[in-house]
């Protein structure tokens, strides 16, 4: 053989090994004062729906109104009996070892008329209750003041199409760090306002399913962002002094990548997307310039036009509203799961008109990433890096908070697919924090348990522990993606242990 030909093989050898050794390079420790903890929310676990004072909600409503809008027709009446059984939680939670415990207040519970006339003794004694046991372990609360379950009588006055709620929001956030305050640190506003505007308002796919397309949804998130932001203000100038802790905001994305990232077309739709679906929030409370995205304003100004309409069906924040709103979150919290395509432009949703879809003008697909119980949730890790990546970017590099992220299945406790799914979706915050050096402070996995999955009732299953709801005492069951959970918050590191290995696959990189 003559020596070049013989070089060439031992020279591609090399550049291939050092080629792989940069793909398979990875990091594995968080750096120090990164926290983990892992969320729940008051209507999905609590049960107790109508006991103690608490008064009916919208999803009481709904599930009992209309069984048949809940996929399994079940109803978060007993859900996992946390408000019987928060010892139980507490004691997984320390047996998971998180830093923090992120669930959600009933206000409700708390407030049954949902405004201040009267404050419910026993839903105080609740709170109260599951703070001790949280402080005995040492677990730091991280509490959402609203979760998707306003009471019912707010919502007979409109709910979040009303801009009194600002007041009743306010008045009801005053009450919560008034009563709460001394003890819970970090707080959050808002869960995923998109889905309390968009489905809950423009669409059916949450409750209360007003499904007024177009127009409910803006008039929601005007009514949400002005009520996150006096909430905010009265924690700064108000309860901060004494309290000293954070607030913030947690808002979701999908988050959309062109198809073919060579099509300048679909790379402008995705940027349009994602501007509609995280800027929406994002953009006015984490942007210089403030209020809605520019791009979002115009295309509901030239639809609405189209229509015939008078005037866009999104207004865009005065002056007053826009400062007001602006810088009004201490860290930028993130619930993510997953990635879709966006394959060009136009409408595929050709029944809802006028309509948030048809305001983006851009087709979305979902033909990427795996599988997992929910339809929406394909599993994409690297569309979490990216996406970390533009909020870096996009938002002056703020501190970041994971405040959800989370995989489901039907159930099984040899969760690979979860373990397989928190390790990817965890190498990509490595990879953004070391490599892009974005600023991202904690993750929140969701969720402890199995509990009510909104519209899918129990049918999704996202927990740690497996939940039997066919059980009165509701037996909880540790799944192996707990044992995955507890090295990782033990180590600090991305655990390395054959047990969490797929036996029947042999992608995962462990
Ligand atoms: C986001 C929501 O905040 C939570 O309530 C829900 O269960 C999970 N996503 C999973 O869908």
């Amino acid at each position: 053989m003559p020596p070049m030909e013989h070089a060439m093989p031992i020279w591609t050898f090399i550049a291939v090994l050092a080629l792989s050794q940069t793909c398979f390079a990875r990091y594995t420790k968080f750096p120090e004062g990164f926290t983990f903890g892992v969320a729940t929310a008051a209507h999905q676990i609590e049960g107790a729906w109508n006991v103690s004072g608490k008064s009916e909600n919208v999803w009481d409503r709904l599930s009992h109104s209309r069984p048949e809008m809940i996929a399994d027709g079940t109803n978060g009446d007993i859900a996992c009996d946390s408000y019987n059984r928060y010892l139980e939680d507490v004691a997984e939670l320390a047996y998971l070892g998180v830093d923090f415990y992120r669930f959600s207040l009933s206000w409700a519970r708390i407030l049954p008329s949902g405004r201040v006339d009267l404050i419910n003794p026993d839903g105080i004694r609740y709170y109260n209750a599951l703070l001790d046991a949280l402080e005995e372990k040492n677990i730091e609360p991280l509490v959402t003041l609203f979760h998707w379950d306003l009471p019912q009588s707010l919502q007979d006055l409109g709910g979040w199409a009303n801009p009194k709620m600002i007041d009743y929001f306010r008045d009801y956030a005053d009450v919560c760090f008034r009563e709460f305050g001394n003890r819970i640190k970090s707080w959050i506003t808002f869960n995923e306002p998109y889905e309390i505007c968009e489905d809950a308002y423009g669409d059916e796919k949450k409750a209360p399913a007003i499904n007024s397309h177009g127009v409910g949804n803006y008039l929601c998130s005007d009514t949400l962002l002005k009520a996150h932001a006096e909430a905010y203000h009265l924690y700064n100038e108000t309860y901060r002094p004494m309290q000293n802790g954070k607030i913030m905001i947690s808002i979701n994305s999908i988050w959309y990548e062109p198809q073919d990232p060579e099509n300048a077309e679909q790379v402008a739709l995705a940027e349009v997307a994602n501007q509609f679906k995280f800027g929406w929030f994002a953009n006015p409370i984490f942007t210089a310039d403030g209020g809605y995205p520019t791009v979002m304003v115009e295309n509901v100004a030239r639809q609405s036009q189209a229509e015939g309409l008078p005037k866009p069906r999104l207004e865009q924040f005065d002056s007053y509203w826009i400062q007001r709103i602006k810088g009004t979150s201490d860290f930028l919290g993130i619930n993510h799961y997953t990635t879709h395509l966006i394959t060009g432009a136009g409408v595929d949703y050709s029944a809802q008109s006028p309509s948030w879809l048809k305001d983006i003008g851009a087709i979305t697909s979902m033909e990427v990433g795996g599988d997992s119980a929910s339809e929406w949730l394909r599993v994409v890790p690297t569309g979490f890096g990216n996406f970390l990546r533009w909020c870096k970017s996009t938002y002056n590099n703020p501190a970041i908070y994971i405040t959800e992220n989370g995989f489901s299945d039907f159930g099984t406790l040899q969760d690979y697919g979860r373990i397989q799914y928190f390790n990817d979706y965890l190498t990509e915050i490595l990879n953004v924090i070391y490599d892009d050096g974005v600023n991202v402070l904690g993750y929140t996995a969701w969720t402890l348990m199995d509990n009510f999955e909104w519209r899918a009732g129990f049918s999704e299953r996202f927990g740690f522990y497996y939940v039997d709801i066919t059980e009165p005492d509701r037996p909880r069951t540790p799944k192996l993606s707990v044992e995955y959970f507890r090295q990782l918050t033990a180590n600090r590191e991305l655990p390395q242990d054959d047990r969490f290995k797929d036996p029947s696959k042999t992608r995962i990189e462990l």
